[in-house]
């Protein structure tokens, strides 16, 4: 194992999911793939002259006269002219090379940009502390899909994220994918990113955003366009009834006890819009934001203690007995 891989692994959320992809170093995105390119050509470049600078330092210092002369030095035209042809060159490639870097790093973001007018789908992100609302746009207002958490695209399609935040300044960077683009409020950024090959690609908000900014991931799954497909169209449907007198007691609980006033849950009577869209949670990986895996346990830990999990948050705790918090919990599992 190379030791890039070992400090990839060494930096990786404490919980593994299945399916994830963990090595971070390298690029699966059509973004990622030319910025890692340009890196690797800034660094072996400037790792020659270094090297280079370096050993005339050496040979300058080795041969460097030891004892002190007191009378001047003898004229030598022909070591001056020698002298000044050199810097002269050197001074004309240092041009030359930060010319070419330059048109480089311009040709890069030049083939970023233009990926963007290829772009047949248009996903719109809103960042908050500390989650993320994802919106699939469509011309047909039936198919605009709204949910929380995890993006899904297609492989192989440019996607174009539109995005912007509701509070601070968040950042939207998949680095697997893709270069970084941060979300800022009342402005709306877009980058478009072309995945190359399905996986699950980990997405840390990277820029600092307050107590929580740790815990505001998302995870972009990219899978192949029947999937996707397949995918959109069984989130845009509304909840299923649940079946369980269990779950059914909990849709009542999730009515009435204050839950419904911030998440909505489509097909339902909970509207609320100013937290994550519940409608097919249980078909996410996490919940909380990358914070905890998804499973029944997490779910009554999260609702239990929202602010000792994730403190400043703006889930609050709601007061539900344990009878009360099992069929809660039956309930969001149906959510799939
Ligand atoms: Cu959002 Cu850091």
């Amino acid at each position: 194992m190379t030791t890039m891989r070992k400090l990839a692994l060494f930096l990786l959320p404490p919980f593994s999911l299945a399916g994830c992809n963990v090595d971070v170093m390298q690029p699966r995105g059509e973004g990622a793939a030319s910025i890692a390119e340009l890196i690797w050509i800034f660094t072996v470049l400037s790792a020659a002259i270094w090297l280079l600078v370096v050993g005339v330092l050496l040979v300058a210092l080795a041969r460097r006269r030891v004892h002190v002369r007191f009378e001047p030095l003898p004229e030598q035209p022909a070591g001056e002219r020698v002298a000044t042809r050199t810097v002269g060159a050197c001074v004309v490639l240092t041009g030359i090379i930060v010319a070419a870097l330059t048109f480089l790093s311009y040709m890069t973001g030049k083939s970023l940009a233009d990926l963007g007018d290829h772009a047949g789908l248009t996903v719109e992100i809103k960042a908050q502390q500390w989650w993320w609302e994802v919106t699939y746009d469509d011309p047909a207002p039936s198919k605009i899909l709204t949910t929380a958490d995890e993006i899904h695209i297609p492989v192989g399609r440019p996607v174009r994220f539109r995005l912007t935040s509701t509070d601070v300044i968040h950042s939207f960077w998949v680095p697997r994918l893709a270069g970084k683009q941060d979300l800022i409020p009342n402005q709306t950024n877009e980058i478009t990113i072309r995945a190359a090959k399905p996986g699950v690609y980990r997405a840390p908000c990277a820029e600092y955003c307050g107590l929580q900014h740790a815990h505001m991931a998302t995870y972009v799954v990219a899978q192949p366009v029947d999937e996707f497909e397949s995918w959109r169209d069984a989130q845009l449907k509304p909840a299923a009834q649940p079946g369980d007198p269990e779950a059914q007691r909990g849709e009542l609980v999730f009515a009435t006890r204050g839950c419904a006033m911030c998440h909505a849950i489509r097909g339902t009577s909970a509207g609320g819009h100013v937290a994550p869209d519940l409608t097919h949670i249980a078909s996410r990986r996490t919940i909380a934001a990358g914070t905890l895996p998804m499973s029944r346990g997490s779910l009554a830990a999260w609702i239990r203690n929202p602010q000792g999990i994730k403190p400043g948050s703006n889930m609050p705790e709601v007061d539900l007995s344990p009878d009360e918090l099992n069929a809660v919990v039956a309930y969001l599992v149906t959510l799939k």
